[in-house]
């Protein structure tokens, strides 16, 4: 062999191990940058030597042209399906036919007779494959089909990047076809759906039809690109020996580097299975995949040669379902609630189901665009699906059924509430220097506090464990507050007396005098509690945290200008318009004048503004703000860097101004100063930021200032110690910026568990990885603790 062919076999088998330690054993062995430094080592030397490139090569997943039609495979051993248990005495009965067919029934009177061995697995919820290598090569993967024929899917599953295009170890029999399941964990499935819907693309109803949709496509690329999983369960085709258990024999398979399920598990006796279908249900939300059951078989192979097959199905075998997730109903019509923040959002009302075993007659639609998006007609058969606590949703639409009296959804002109006016919400985005507005999704009732709708919402929220934190006014309790209009704002709940508290259903003397006390005691909030009281619509907790800390004062908060606050972490142009106009309201000055004056509210830690903030503001950064027509941030830290101050960039002439730009953008400039307007606005937002203390830095010292200037960071997957707003957040500060995507200007991804695109996208370009830990390790070096 010469020195390449050796070099290429060793990182084949280096990567390969890696590769099995990272998706079978689950312990990475190396960091993800040392794995991508000889992954292209690897490139490197094929690209070289291209007659030494095999197709087992970690180079090789995706490779093969799109197919016009898939060849078919025909099934040596059949790919069999399972019989059903749906409930504990069907498990029960199936134990008994497995004892009486093994002939140990004999037992007691209660029918207890000895304990057969189960080998229990979930049962994902995905399509079922069989993987076929001859001679520790996968030469062939393929579809179930009907059993017997599948279709042939050899390049698809070579993409799926758990599935060993080569076994591991030694000792594997010549044939060997592994079998099990292709599925798309849940992670994976909302950012794909989210990626399609970006690009209007087709979305998908649940992880199961996208799996599947994902697995039967012509081009392997396309696989390629989808976040697909394999689990195996079982074997067809095999030529030798294998351990002579359901058990042994998976532990020897993940030996070889093929991926099982991490929650196989061994019981012995019935009980101990009904034990762990119980345990799996509880954790079935958490799962990171979508299972319908938990799947029991006879441990022992020879026993399950003794008890055979009936038809297709098994007899050492069974599936013990969870109550489906997701039913069909008719939707019988779509009302309008209005929330909080006056969002008129469409529900839909269903004729009742049983979902996952609970009654179902509401779902949420989210808003106008998903009602769009699903295509959904009042009359329309729908899929329903509930999980766990969440909401029940409205899955997708089944147009065969949609009868001919189907009506469309409108949404109302007039809030059904209080009468006012329903309107579209804008967006406002900015790009290459200019402010487009475009249509929102949501649509909002503008009656804002005179609606009581809005009203109980406001309070409901306002009194709320982390906004004001008044304990012992419940929702009721609100309503009927409202309702007999003893309050019509907040700032009312502050001049309640304790004969109207008395007079309210449920209080007695005790209860009134505990709520007057709560109500009491929430008169200082600190400032950050108090904005998120507002209920400034989409300003959350974090938000409000962010305003609190950067500003430090209310009255910064309510003078602030939208410019001024987009320097603020985390806050968009379109969030500082809802700040600032909340402010600008009328009624909304008035309930926050009655709360801090007559109401005798008194907020805590205010004072100085924060340093943080006072660096952040440059000349430069402050004229891209101001949306000139075609000056985008280059062209705007040049006019800084020529005039040093906003005085400067008003009163120049014309040939500086030349000198400092080309004639295109100097002439933008001159004309959109030349409007008085604009020049106005662009002091007030200068003096603004000098009220507030700050004081132009250099464009250089800022980002030299900051540790992470000038890198661009991506988040994705799941941060449990931190929200990804958060991390968001603390990366800002210190000066990277954070995108949705990545590319190979991509410094670092941040890949929480369910990771799916964006960290294959990370490997295949090589770009840095850190996990959470790690994350909060580098954080921690900057000073910045979690
Ligand atoms: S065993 C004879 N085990 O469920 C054994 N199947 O209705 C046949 N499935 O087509 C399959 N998880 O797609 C088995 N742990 C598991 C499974 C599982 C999911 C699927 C598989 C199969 C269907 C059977």
């Amino acid at each position: 062999m010469t020195d390449v062919a050796q070099r290429i076999a060793e990182l084949r088998n280096e990567l390969d191990a890696h590769n099995y330690r990272y998706y079978v054993l689950d312990e990475p062995s190396v960091p993800d940058a040392e794995y991508d430094r000889l992954f292209r080592e690897l490139q490197a030397l094929e690209a070289e030597h291209p007659e030494l490139v095999t197709p087992e090569s970690p180079t090789q997943r995706v490779g093969g042209e799109a197919l016009s039609a898939f060849g078919e495979v025909r099934h040596e051993v059949p790919m069999l399906s399972l019989g059903n248990a749906f409930e504990e005495d069907d498990l029960r009965a199936f134990d008994r036919s497995v004892q009486h067919g093994l002939g140990v029934s004999g037992g007691d009177l209660f029918g207890g007779g000895a304990e057969i061995e189960y080998s229990c697995e979930p049962k994902l919820d995905g399509l079922a494959v069989s993987l076929r290598y001859e001679n520790g090569q996968l030469v062939r993967g393929a579809t179930r089909g009907d059993g017997s024929t599948g279709e042939d899917i050899t390049s698809n599953v070579r993409t799926i990047r758990n599935v060993p295009l080569k076994l591991q170890g030694k000792g594997w029999p010549q044939v060997l076809e592994v079998r099990g399941e292709v599925f798309m964990p849940k992670s994976g499935f909302e950012e794909l759906n989210a990626r399609q819907a970006e690009s209007g693309g087709k979305t998908f109803a649940n992880p199961r039809n996208a799996a599947a949709g994902s697995l039967r496509q012509l081009d392997p690329k396309i696989t390629a690109s989808r976040p697909l999983e394999f689990c195996c369960y079982g074997v067809g085709q095999v030529s030798g020996e294998l351990p002579g258990t359901q058990v042994a024999m998976l532990q020897q398979l993940k030996a070889w580097g093929v991926p099982i399920s991490r929650e196989l598990k061994l019981a012995k006796g019935v009980e101990a299975c009904l034990d762990y279908y119980r345990d799996i249900g509880q954790r079935r939300m958490s799962l990171a995949y979508d299972i319908d059951g938990v799947v029991f078989k006879v441990n022992n192979i020879e026993d399950q040669q003794q008890l055979g097959f009936r038809a297709r199905t098994p007899h050492w075998a069974i599936a013990h379902k969870f109550p489906a997730q997701e039913e069909l109903t008719e939707l019988l019509d779509v009302e309008f609630q209005v929330g909080r923040t006056g969002a008129v959002t469409p529900v839909a009302r269903l004729n009742p189901v049983k979902v996952a075993g609970v009654m179902v007659a509401n779902a949420t639609l989210h808003n106008m665009d998903e009602v769009a998006r699903l295509g959904v007609m009042i009359g329309d058969t729908v899929i329903i699906r509930r999980a766990g606590d969440v909401i029940p949703q409205v899955m997708a639409v089944v147009p065969e059924r949609r009868p001919r009296n189907a009506r469309p959804v409108h949404i109302p002109e007039q809030c059904p509430v209080c009468g006012s006016a329903v309107e579209r919400t804008q967006l406002v985005k900015r790009s290459k220097g200019k402010e487009s507005v475009s249509e929102g999704s949501v649509y909002r009732c503008v009656g804002r506090l005179s609606c009581q709708a809005q009203l109980k919402q406001a309070i409901i929220h306002f009194v709320s464990r982390r906004a004001m934190d008044i304990e012992g006014l419940g929702d009721k309790t609100i309503e009927q507050l409202v309702d007999e209009k003893l309050i019509g704002s907040p700032a009312d709940l502050y001049k309640l007396s304790f004969e109207q508290i008395i007079g309210l259903e449920g209080f007695a003397e005790v209860s009134s005098n505990k709520l007057l006390a709560a109500i009491e005691n929430s008169k200082r909030p600190s400032l950050a509690r108090f904005i998120y009281a507002l209920g400034i619509p989409d300003v959350g907790e974090e938000t409000a945290k962010v305003l609190a800390r950067s500003l430090a004062s209310l009255a910064r908060v309510r003078q602030a200008l939208p410019e001024v606050l987009t320097y603020l972490p985390d806050i968009g142009l379109e969030v500082a318009h809802e700040i600032h106009s909340f402010f600008e309201d009328a009624h909304n000055q008035q309930v926050i004048s009655a709360l801090l004056g007559e109401c005798g509210l008194e907020l805590q830690d205010e004072g100085e503004l924060s340093a943080e903030f006072s660096a952040v503001a440059t000349l430069g950064g402050m004229l891209d703000k101001l949306n000139i027509p075609t000056v985008g941030p280059g062209a705007a830290q040049k006019l800084a860097e020529r005039f040093g101050s906003l005085e400067g960039v008003l009163n120049a002439d014309w040939l500086d101004m030349r000198q400092a730009l080309p004639e295109r953008q100097a002439k933008a400039v001159r004309e959109f100063f030349d409007q008085a307007a604009n020049a106005q606005r662009a002091r007030a937002i200068e003096q603004q930021l000098r009220e507030f203390g700050m004081h132009w830095q250099s464009e250089k010292k800022v980002a030299e200032g900051l540790p992470l200037a000038g890198q661009t960071w991506v988040l994705t997957g799941t941060l449990e110690v931190m929200s990804r707003d958060v991390a968001k957040e603390k990366l800002e500060s210190l000066g990277a910026k954070v995108a949705g995507s990545v590319s190979a200007k991509t410094h670092c991804v941040v890949a929480g568990p369910g990771a799916g695109s964006k960290l294959a996208k990370a490997g295949e370009l090589g770009v840095k990885v850190l996990d959470e830990a790690q994350f909060l390790d580098q954080l921690k070096a900057y000073g910045i603790e979690a």
